[in-house]
């Protein structure tokens, strides 16, 4: 069962905290393990070739720029503005000798924004979320994967997502108190499917979201539609 740590915050207090946190200027910039490694699953054909990447929860643009970098199209999405207009100061600001194309906009995953980004790429695509499904309470993870599930499922591609897990509810943290939600990860594989998606790739521990003294042990998750 997931774990809920409310730590100062409530999730209705989500937006003012994201929008300061990205006001702040103390946010990693350099794209995350995690992008890395989804780049090299999609450069090797380990995840096969998608029209464009979704990154929800997008946050800086910190992973969506680096996939557009590389050429993919992407969409990012996320609940901040502030956010969203860090992606577009950041995007406008890369050098790009082919550019894709890449669009940011704001609003809430649960409330068919996914779909509203969806709609302006054709075929198949790669969800990918970063940090994002712990930061939202469990009533809008199974709005989002019940999306993102019917998304796939039409489209064709498939989910990537790391968060962190039940075993991370105590340790060192690096940002400020926030909402966060550990996440168990055969409980969610079980809540995926639920969604018509079944994890096809699925690793956990620590190492691999390394930020400062914060470990975070995190699951990874592939996901494709049945
Ligand atoms: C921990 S941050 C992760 C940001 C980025 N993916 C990264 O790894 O650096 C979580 C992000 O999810 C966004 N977010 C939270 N709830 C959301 C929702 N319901 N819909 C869309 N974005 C949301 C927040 O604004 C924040 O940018």
């Amino acid at each position: 069962m997931d774990a809920q740590h409310n730590s100062g915050q409530d999730s209705l207090d989500q937006s003012s905290y994201w929008n300061g946190y990205y006001r702040s200027g103390g946010v990693p910039e350099l794209p995350s393990q995690f992008a890395l490694f989804v780049a090299g699953e999609l450069a090797s054909g380990a995840v096969e070739p998608v029209a464009a990447i979704l990154d929800i929860g997008c946050g800086n643009g910190r992973d969506s720029v680096f996939f557009a970098q590389l050429g993919h199209a992407i969409g990012g999405l996320d609940r901040s503005e502030q956010a969203i207009a860090a992606c577009t100061a950041r995007l406008d600001a890369m050098p790009r000798s082919a550019p894709a194309k890449a669009l940011f906009q704001s609003g809430c995953a649960e409330s068919g924004a996914i779909e509203a980004l969806a709609d302006a790429f054709e075929g198949p695509l790669l969800v990918y979320s970063r940090f994002f499904f712990h930061a939202v309470d469990q009533a809008a993870e199974a709005e989002i994967l019940g999306r993102v599930g019917r998304l796939l499922t039409q489209r064709g591609g498939a989910l990537a997502a790391e968060f962190r897990t039940i075993h991370d509810s105590d340790g060192t943290r690096e940002t400020g108190a926030h909402y966060r939600r550990y996440v168990d990860p055969a409980a969610y594989g079980a809540r995926l499917a639920d969604s018509g998606l079944q994890v096809t790739w699925q690793v956990q521990g620590r190492g691999m979201a390394k930020y400062r003294s914060d470990d975070a042990h995190v699951a990874r998750i592939v996901a494709r539609p049945w």
